[in-house]
């Protein structure tokens, strides 16, 4: 049974530069809620209690966020706000949260690493990556773990992507799978040039994997920009034997780069009952005045 999950949340954002200078990233809030707290809700809700963040130097507010705060507590039940409470206090419950710390940012399959020792060799485990909604509520996750369970193979999120933007992406080659929606991927590179890509279905941020994976990246030369690549640790073992891929078929936001920030923001605010209408109303406004040139936009050679 899986039941532990890894966040590397050490990486220094600086796609998201200036607010990550003194913010993580992690922490930006969707609407109202940080996109840690929404990653380890989803890992609550597929039984994954103990989480594991793997952090750095500046970011030890990832963890306090997560720990009780008595004062605000205290002030909360003085002034009858139940509601602000239970939220609070809930945080604290979601899971039972670790963390360890990289040290130094060498690359996402470093990061993983890093989980050697609270993870065993002979277990499976989760992997979200701290930037990367896939949306709330969604059962998708809890599908991947049920397709390792069936399976007995490590199983990662595929993305369709516009081929053009493969280069953005590390990129699986993939056979037909047991099942709709599942791919058997046998190779994968990162970062292909969009015209020598083997497919339009790239490697996202889920994975559920088997304890081996440490072993492999120990092994593992920096890859593409001097970093240990989770990508090539994949690699290898595919080409031991394939690993499945489940094409993702709900939404999911990058909320490391701006726009798959402000686009998770504002659809995950469409769907809040307290914000959806005058939301909608505010954006067919903005359209009109975008639409009729009374609002000056950007153009792409502006900058
Ligand atoms: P990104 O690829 O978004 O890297 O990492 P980054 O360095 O944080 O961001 P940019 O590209 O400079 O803007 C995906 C996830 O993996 C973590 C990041 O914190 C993020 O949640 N990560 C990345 C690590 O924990 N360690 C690393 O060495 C790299």
């Amino acid at each position: 049974m899986v039941s532990k999950a890894v966040l590397p949340v050490a990486g220094l954002g600086t796609r998201f530069l200036p607010v990550t200078k003194s913010v993580p990233k992690e922490l930006l809030p969707v609407v109202d809620t940080p996109a840690l707290q929404l990653l380890i809700e989803e890992c609550a809700r597929c039984g994954l209690d103990d989480v594991l963040l793997v952090t750095a130097m500046g970011k030890s507010s990832m963890e306090d966020h997560f720990d009780r705060r008595l004062d605000l507590e205290a002030e909360l039940d003085a002034k009858g706000k139940q509601e602000e409470l239970a939220l609070v206090r809930g945080l604290a419950e979601l899971a039972r949260i670790h963390s360890t710390r990289q040290g130094e940012t060498l690359g996402l399959g470093h990061a993983v690493l890093q989980a050697k020792g609270h993870v065993a060799a002979d277990e499976s485990f989760a992997v979200l990556l701290g930037d990367d909604i896939v949306d709330p509520g969604s059962d998708y996750l809890e599908r991947m773990v049920a397709v390792h369970e069936r399976t007995g193979r490590p199983v990662v999120a595929l993305l369709e992507v516009d081929e053009r933007h493969a280069g953005l992406y590390g990129i699986a080659s993939v056979e037909p799978g047991e099942r709709p929606g599942e791919h058997l991927i046998t190779a994968t590179v990162e970062k292909p040039d969009p015209a020598e890509a083997p497919s339009n279905l790239a490697v996202v941020g889920r994975y559920v994997l088997p304890g081996s994976v440490f072993g492999v990246l120990e092994d593992l030369p920096p890859g593409r920009g001097g970093e240990i690549q989770l990508t090539d640790a994949l690699g290898r073992m595919a080409a031991e034997e394939p690993i499945v891929g489940l094409v993702l078929d709900v939404p999911r936001y990058d909320t490391g780069d701006k726009l798959g920030y402000l686009q998770a923001n504002v659809e995950l605010a469409l769907r809040r009952p307290d914000l959806a209408s005058p939301l909608v109303e505010w954006l067919r406004e903005l359209i009109e005045r975008v639409d009729s040139g009374a609002l000056d936009v950007a153009g792409p050679d502006d900058a």
